[in-house]
């Protein structure tokens, strides 16, 4: 691949952490530290209940405010349930598809997940998909089947232009809340594969131009070596999200390893 046009990205995922006052306080906090660093899209993605807050927060800046799931209805009697309409109406401009943990904690299977991916579409939402084997599927060779097979249930019926609303996120299972990051050249290896994935159902101009984040235990000091794979576009983060001091840190990095000149 030729020097990088993608634009760098880094996700904050706050997933059930937080209380009203500490997402506050935590939003503030990296407004503050963020407010020169230029070359990257932020987003982050708080509990449902303090997206709006955490989205005025951010009103005018360049950090977005997406949500960490949906589901698949626009409205109706679904207890518990948000959808997209509602989170397009306070502020949400994204949403998380795919998580490692809805898929594996709470059970969302492919059909589930296409259906939700549709419905954040639908809504006028960007789509980051999540997709990643675990680690008993590594250990069975199975890696790149799990996320042609994650991918191609997830984008199926989806044309190119819609493609232009979806990053993805390889989020292998094992690398999750764990300390234990994929090896740079283990993230490389499946950002690539996906990336033929990508150009074989949408044409090679679909996948050059569409960003693949990597997330699993990314930190300040391992996040510059990840992103210089060429396929590795930013990084999704959870738990060195919660701090604003970290998850800065982590976006200047990504920053400075992003510039097209560094990174060919
Ligand atoms: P950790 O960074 O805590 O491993 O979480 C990664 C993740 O699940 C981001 O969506």
């Amino acid at each position: 691949m030729t020097a990088r046009t993608r634009r760098p990205m880094v996700g904050g995922n706050w997933k059930m952490n937080t209380t009203f006052p500490e997402a506050v306080r935590l939003a503030d906090d990296l407004k503050r530290r963020i407010g020169r660093l230029r070359a990257v899209d932020i987003v982050v993605y708080p509990p449902f209940p303090f997206i709006e807050a955490v989205a005025r927060r951010f009103d005018g800046e360049r950090v977005t405010v997406g949500a960490q799931d949906l589901h698949a209805k626009a409205s109706g009697a679904f207890t518990g349930a948000v959808s997209g309409p509602q989170l397009r109406s306070v502020g949400c401009t994204s949403v998380l598809i795919g998580h490692s943990e809805r898929r594996h904690v709470f059970g969302d299977s492919d059909v589930t997940i296409a259906g939700k991916l549709a419905a954040a579409l639908q809504a006028d939402l960007d789509v980051v998909l999540c997709v990643g084997e675990t680690l008993a599927e590594r250990d069975g060779d199975r890696t790149f089947a799990v996320c042609e097979r994650q991918l191609a249930s997830a984008l199926h019926g989806l044309d190119a232009t819609a493609l232009q609303r979806v990053v993805v996120a390889y989020e292998p299972v094992w690398a999750i809340g764990t300390g234990r990051n994929a090896t740079p050249g283990q993230a490389q290896d499946v950002h690539r594969f996906i990336r033929e994935w990508l150009a074989g159902a949408f044409g090679a101009a679909t996948a050059t131009a569409t960003r693949i984040q990597y997330g699993g235990s990314v930190k300040a000091d391992n996040v510059a070596e990840l992103m210089a794979g060429p396929d590795v576009d930013g990084a999704l983060v959870g738990g060195a999200s919660l701090q604003a001091e970290s998850f800065a840190s982590i976006i200047q990095a990504v920053g400075q390893a992003g510039t097209p000149s560094s990174k060919s």
